[in-house]
């Protein structure tokens, strides 16, 4: 999978990749991300890339040709563009894991400023958004994209991992416990250190449940629970 991120700003996602599993995934050729600068495409002066907006009005706004400019330079028959913005599709684990699967080559334009001219939405395959909330600019979005589809890209995250974690199945993670059994009066519970592996399934099935219901009682349905999940909730 490459990814080409068209950004204003290319140290901020420089910086996080530098220090994250995505720099793994590089060095280990799962990946690649090629960073290109919006600027080294536009003819200005000042290498200005923005401009007041027609029609009055507060803010600076994107101009089309060296962002066009720039999706040009990287395009190829298998790309894929993606523009960061609020207006866009929200983006979740299972979009995460379809993008892994169906792209080869995705271009990630991070939007900024105020906004971006309208035509340059006729250059771009999809619009996402990574929240109901404006961020000052796209790099975040873009990063969160990146990161959230390296995870998902075959061996780079132990795949077992994957099965277990959150929102796949449309349910939160089981608590899970570490070293020391004992920590300010607070034990490991005694299931986890029994060795006994159906047990430790049905603890893990149960807390999973019991967390989404919980803290995210939007993604499951009780009416819709088998009749084992009920009867683990009731244990
Ligand atoms: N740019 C500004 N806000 C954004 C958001 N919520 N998601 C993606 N890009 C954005």
């Amino acid at each position: 999978m490459k990814f080409s991120i068209l950004t204003l700003f290319p140290k901020v996602i420089y910086s996080y990749i530098e220090e994250s599993i995505i720099k793994k995934a590089i060095d280990e050729k799962k990946i690649e991300v090629e960073v290109v600068d919006i600027r080294d495409f536009t003819n200005l002066k000042h290498n200005q890339v923005d401009d007041y907006q027609y029609g009055g009005g507060k803010g600076m706004v994107l101009m089309p040709e060296p962002v066009v400019a720039a999706i040009e330079s990287v395009k190829t028959a298998n790309s894929f563009t993606i523009l960061t913005s609020p207006q866009g599709k929200t983006w979740n684990q299972k979009q995460a894991r379809q993008f892994a699967n169906d792209y080869d080559h995705l271009i990630i334009v991070c939007g900024h400023y105020e906004g971006f001219d309208r035509r340059i939405l006729d250059y771009v395959d999809m619009e996402i958004s990574i929240g109901d909330y404006v961020l000052t600019g796209g790099e975040l979005a873009s990063l969160v994209m990146v990161d959230s589809i390296t995870r998902v890209v075959p061996d780079v995250i132990q795949t077992e991992s994957h099965l277990n974690e959150s929102f796949e199945n449309n349910l939160l993670d089981y608590d899970v416990y570490t070293k020391p059994v004992e920590w300010r009066g607070k034990k490991v519970p005694e299931v986890l250190l029994s060795g006994h592996h159906k047990n430790i399934d049905e603890f893990r099935e149960k807390s999973s449940l019991e967390n989404t219901l919980t803290k995210r009682p939007d993604l499951i349905d009780e009416n819709k629970l088998s009749d084992y999940q009920k009867k683990l909730l009731k244990e």
